[in-house]
């Protein structure tokens, strides 16, 4: 299977790239490397961006593709609450795009990398896919008006679709080779990395008067290899006019101070904290029931333990403390 992976040299689409040539497919990469890394890639690199619907055309038809994954978005849910537009731009907009380039080249088979944060403020957890869709964030808004165009998209032409719903994706490709690489990073454990890196003096933890154990907001920690693992699965169980939508977690909460904690054990540093406020559009607490996934898809997480993931992210930065510059 020739896969076309837009937003490919970004930090998952790297794993999820080595996880098919794993598989035995082609991968080739289609990204405007405003944020992803042409030095992760083991694959053939098209630089344009999903905004441009006649380079897409181009590049699935040149190619042959016979499935696309859907990667390239901006992923701030902090950052989206401040500046929605940029975010409907170019997670909505760019996602017809890309529908209408595959509709028009006949390409018929779609995973889409959809978030946690459609379910907004989840009533209860471990969330399940039925749960309510109520995003708090525009990050989550422009993910699920996606979603809801797959739909379409499905009944109107017989295309094929899944989506992805990502908790929270960590830690790297247990080779070290491969990782985490944003500028500026934002994500908590990369953050929280860079304290025994020496690139910070302390992580600040926003918020801790949430309706949790320790206050601090609790979030389901999945490896990224995990992860790429079910792109490949979900690419090869599409069917014409089918959409599915998975959760992709562990089904275990951890607590942004049991997260420092983990951090502290596996780099045997001391990691000062301070208490800041709340970040806009953070829910309290984000925990996968991916029950569905492992039914229907047979998938299966080899690095399940929080430890484990943040060790492979430690391995990774502390090799590569500048990332791949
Ligand atoms: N956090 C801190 N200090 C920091 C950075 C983060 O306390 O310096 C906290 C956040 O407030 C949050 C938790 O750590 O409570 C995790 O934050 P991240 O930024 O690492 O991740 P998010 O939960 O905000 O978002 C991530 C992805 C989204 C995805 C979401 C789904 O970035 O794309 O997981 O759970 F939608």
């Amino acid at each position: 299977m020739k896969v076309l992976l837009t937003g490919g040299a970004g930090y998952i689409g790297s794993h999820v790239v080595r996880a098919v040539r794993g598989a035995g497919h082609t991968p080739i990469v289609y990204d405007n490397l405003s944020k992803g890394h042409a030095e992760s890639l083991e694959a053939d690199l098209i630089v344009a961006d999903v905004s441009d619907g006649a380079a897409l055309r181009v590049a699935l038809e040149e190619n042959e593709i016979d499935a696309v994954i859907h990667f390239a978005a901006f992923i701030e849910a902090g950052e989206s609450v401040g500046e929605p537009g940029r975010y409907f731009r170019n997670n909505t907009v760019a996602g017809l795009t890309l529908l209408e380039a595959m509709r028009e080249t006949n390409v018929k088979r779609l995973v889409f990398s959809s978030t946690a944060a459609v379910y907004g403020q989840p009533p209860v957890v471990p969330i399940e896919e039925d749960s309510p869709l109520v995003p708090i964030n525009p990050y989550g808004s422009s993910k699920l008006c996606v979603e809801y165009m797959l739909r379409a998209y499905a009944q109107a032409y017989g295309m094929g679709f899944v989506a992805l719903r990502y908790f929270n994706v960590a830690g790297a490709d247990p080779a070290g080779d491969i990782g985490e690489d944003h500028t500026p990073e934002t994500h908590l454990i990369p953050l929280v990395l860079q304290v025994p890196l020496g690139k910070r003096e302390h992580i600040t933890i926003f918020g801790q008067d949430y309706d949790t154990p320790d206050g601090t907001c609790i979030r389901d920690y999945i490896h990224v290899s995990d992860l790429a693992d079910a792109h490949v699965l979900a690419a090869g169980a599409i069917e014409p006019g089918m959409v599915k939508v998975y959760n992709l977690g562990n089904g275990e909460g951890f607590s942004v101070k049991q997260v420092i904690e983990t951090c502290r054990t596996v780099t045997g540093h001391s990691i000062p904290v301070v208490i800041g406020s709340r970040r806009a559009g953070d829910p309290a607490r984000l925990v996968a029931s991916s029950a569905r996934a492992m039914r229907e898809l047979g998938w299966r997480t080899k690095f399940p333990r929080l430890e484990e993931i943040v060790t492979h992210a430690w391995r990774w930065h502390s090799n590569h403390p500048s990332g791949y510059a």
